[in-house]
């Protein structure tokens, strides 16, 4: 399958080994939402950016998500989400996934190649307010 260069989120070497690297997709219905890459043993993962406790609640608020041991940690209540498998071992959600979001890495770059989603930017989603967006997160 030939990647699409508008696919392209990142270079891999961009995603942080010990964060989260967030970014914005679309989905079929045309709505934004945000999606963080995640470094795993064997790559990247990608999973949209809500916790499965309260699901409004950003696990990456725009600095990356904070993890211990392998797992991203809600800053809210404390849930634990495995990074490789988004599986909640610990917390309010025990028990509940993430949202997966297919990437794939080709030649040091990640493509997003979820059917459902389609690439907007790097960083959060622009909430239509006046002032600039926070811009951490982008790559340079
Ligand atoms: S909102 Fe994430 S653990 Fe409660």
């Amino acid at each position: 399958m030939a990647l699409a260069p508008d696919s392209r989120i990142t270079s891999l070497d961009a995603v942080p080994a010990d964060t989260t690297y967030l970014f914005t997709v679309r989905d079929d219905e045309g709505d934004r939402r945000e999606a963080v890459l995640v470094r795993t043993e064997d790559g990247v993962r990608g999973w949209l950016n809500y916790c499965r406790h309260l699901l409004d609640v950003r696990l990456d608020k725009g600095d990356g998500a904070p993890m211990r041991d392998g797992e991203l940690v809600c800053a809210n209540h404390g849930a634990y989400f495995e990074a490789d498998t988004g599986y909640c071992t610990f917390g309010p959600c025990d028990g509940a996934t993430l949202e997966a979001v297919d990437t794939t890495v080709d030649d040091g770059d990640v493509y997003l190649t979820d059917e459902d989603y389609t690439f907007v930017e790097s960083g959060p989603m622009d909430d239509g307010d006046d002032g600039p967006s926070n811009t951490s997160n982008v790559e340079f």
